[in-house]
């Protein structure tokens, strides 16, 4: 049985990125394999430059085992409500990286348009998106094969900060979230639709996040305090890739569940 929980530390972004990139090229193939589709997530944040470069060289070099793009839905977890070309883009970052450089159907690439001049009506947009995508019926949520979220250095994951309205939203797929202390909007899955994942990777990256990281597995805080906490796939696995930055103010490190 594969391990639901694991926590790897590497030795920093390069081996983080080959760790997450041998992982989406598993799940892909397994998911092509077995269901013909690979619907994954992809992560916000400059940590994961890195994988989609390795991913993007890794095709053009044709490396095997190849990721099956002609039948993988790209989606973003997280998106900046910024247009799609401004530097903050979760979505442009990932588009340099990684989907100008391989070939996959512009249909199977799903980004927020945050050139709404409505957050939440591009949240919105956005869920319809997934809905359809998924076939889903009502307010079911959809079950990824990967889910890549991040980790801020205050806790947060995804857009769920630390005292905002986002981080209690139990129902909806995807919402609008007002950040104060960013003074803007996210646009962000919510825990539903995360944890509902097969797989969730979190890629934490820096000694910034070490303070956070060590409160997040050793302190009795609760949530609301490091949101990320709130991760737990109900029928999913939680992989863990950290470097040893993120990870030097642990004390004893996790060791892998079932
Ligand atoms: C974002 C992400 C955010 C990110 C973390 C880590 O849009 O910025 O959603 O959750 O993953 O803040 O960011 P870094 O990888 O840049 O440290």
């Amino acid at each position: 049985m594969s391990q639901k929980f694991e926590f790897r530390v590497l030795p920093g972004i390069p081996a983080i990125a080959q760790a997450a990139a041998d992982e989406f090229t598993r799940v892909a193939r397994e998911a092509v394999r077995d269901r013909g589709i690979f619907m994954v997530a992809l992560p916000g944040g400059s940590t994961p430059k890195a994988l989609f470069s390795l991913l993007a060289e890794r095709t053009v070099k044709k490396v095997p085992p190849e990721v099956p793009w002609a039948q993988t839905h790209l989606f973003l977890s997280d998106e900046r409500y910024v247009p799609p070309d401004h530097p903050d883009s979760n979505f442009r970052t990932a588009d340099e990286a990684l989907i100008s450089r391989i070939s996959i159907p512009p249909s199977n690439v799903h980004r927020v348009e945050t050139e709404n001049p409505d957050a939440a009506f591009a949240a919105a947009e956005y869920d319809q998106e997934i809905a359809n995508v998924f076939h889903l019926e009502g307010d079911a949520q959809p079950r990824f094969d990967l889910i890549f979220v991040g980790m801020g250095a205050d806790g947060h994951t995804a857009s769920l900060f630390p005292g905002t309205r986002a981080l209690h939203e139990l129902k909806r797929r995807v919402v609008a979230n007002w950040v104060p202390k960013l003074n803007t909007f996210r646009i962000t899955f919510t825990r539903p639709l995360i944890n509902n994942a097969a797989e969730v990777i979190l890629m934490v990256s820096g000694a910034d996040k070490a303070q956070a990281l060590a409160g997040v597995m050793e302190d009795d805080s609760g949530p609301d305090e490091y949101p990320v906490k709130y991760v737990q796939p109900t029928q999913g696995k939680l992989l863990w890739l950290v470097d040893e930055a993120a990870a030097g103010k642990i004390k004893s490190l996790p060791a892998a569940g079932s």
